[in-house]
C-alpha cells in the first residue's frame, strides 16, 4: 500500500500543479491513495465546493484542511454532505463536518485525522492530544494518517513521540515550507514536521510577497493576492507492507531550482 500526501494546496497555482503532476507521481510511485491539505486551495484562504471536486477530479481520495477550514463560509452548507473531506477533530462539537474518516481501499481501512495545534490557536482549539488520544481509543482501521495543522515545530515533534505506535504516520501541514526530517520512529510511525506546500514558489507562503513584505515593515492592512506562476510542488510518499507497518517515507520536492525532477 503505497499512500502519497500533499501538502497545502495554495490555490489555482497549486491545483494547477496537482492536475499536471499528480498522474504523474501516480504513476511513478504506484500510489493507492492520495490525501491532500486543501485549505488553502480557494485563493489561499479554505475551499470552495466547486474546488473540492476540482481536486477530487484530479484524482486526491481525501481533502484534509487546518485553521482556514471555514473562511469559504458556504462550506458549512456542504460539508456535511460530503465523504472525502476532513476538518480539525479539535474544533468545537457544533463545528459541521468530521474530523477523522476512515476510507476503504483495496480491503484495508485508512483512517484520515485531521488536528489543529494549540500555538496560536490554544485559545479555539481544544487540546490536541485529548482529543486525538479519543479518537485513537476508538480507532479500528488498519493504517491511520494524522495531518497535524500546527505552526510549532516543537509541537508537532512532541505530537510525534507521544502517538509513536498508536498511529501510521504524523504529518506536519501549515507552515507551507518543507523540512527535511523525514523518518520512521522507533515504533514504526511516519513522521515530517512540515510536508511543505503545493503552490506559488517564490512568495511569501503562497501570497505573492509584495503586499507581505510591505505588512511586515509597516504593520498596515495590505491586501493580499495569491501568487503566480512557477510554482512547487511538495509531498510525501508513504509505503506499506501487508502487515500495514509503514517501511519507507520518501520527501518529494517538484520546484523550479530542481526542474521538476522527479
Ligand atoms: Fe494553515
Amino acid at each position: 500500500m503505497n499512500i502519497l500526501f500533499i501538502g497545502d494546496i495554495f490555490g489555482e497555482v497549486g491545483r494547477n500543479l496537482v492536475k499536471k503532476y499528480l498522474p504523474l507521481l501516480k504513476d511513478k510511485y504506484d500510489i493507492d491513495f492520495v490525501i491532500g491539505n486543501g485549505e488553502n486551495a480557494t485563493h489561499g484562504k479554505g475551499i470552495s465546493k466547486e474546488h473540492y471536486y476540482e481536486l477530487l477530479d484530479y484524482g486526491i481520495d481525501c481533502i484534509t484542511l487546518g485553521n482556514h477550514t471555514f473562511d469559504q463560509h458556504k462550506i458549512t452548507n456542504w460539508i456535511d454532505e460530503e465523504s472525502c473531506i476532513v476538518r480539525p477533530a479539535n474544533l468545537s462539537r457544533r463545528a459541521p463536518g468530521l474530523g477523522s474518516v476512515t476510507f476503504n481501499v483495496n480491503g484495508s481501512k485508512i483512517q484520515v485525522t485531521n488536528m489543529l495545534g494549540r500555538v496560536f490557536y490554544g485559545g479555539i482549539v481544544n487540546h490536541p492530544v485529548e482529543v486525538m488520544e479519543d479518537i485513537v481509543a476508538q480507532s479500528d482501521s488498519d493504517i491511520h494518517i494524522v495531518d497535524l495543522h500546527c505552526d510549532a515545530t516543537a509541537e508537532k515533534i512532541c505530537f510525534g513521540y507521544e502517538f509513536d505506535g498508536q498511529v501510521s504516520a504524523v504529518l506536519g501541514t501549515h507552515t507551507h515550507v518543507q523540512t527535511a526530517d523525514e523518518r520512521i520512529l522507533d515504533k514504526g510511525c511516519a513522521y515530517i514536521t512540515d510536508v511543505g506546500m503545493c503552490g506559488p514558489f517564490n512568495q511569501c507562503i503562497g501570497m505573492d510577497k509584495e503586499n507581505v513584505v510591505l505588512k511586515m515593515k509597516d504593520g498596515l492592512p495590505h491586501k493580499f493576492e495569491p501568487g503566480k506562476e512557477p510554482g512547487i510542488l511538495n509531498a510525501v510518499v508513504m509505503k506499506f507492507d501487508l502487515n500495514h507497518n509503514c517501511i519507507g517515507i520518501e520527501r518529494i520536492n517538484l520546484s523550479p531550482l530542481n526542474n521538476y525532477q522527479m
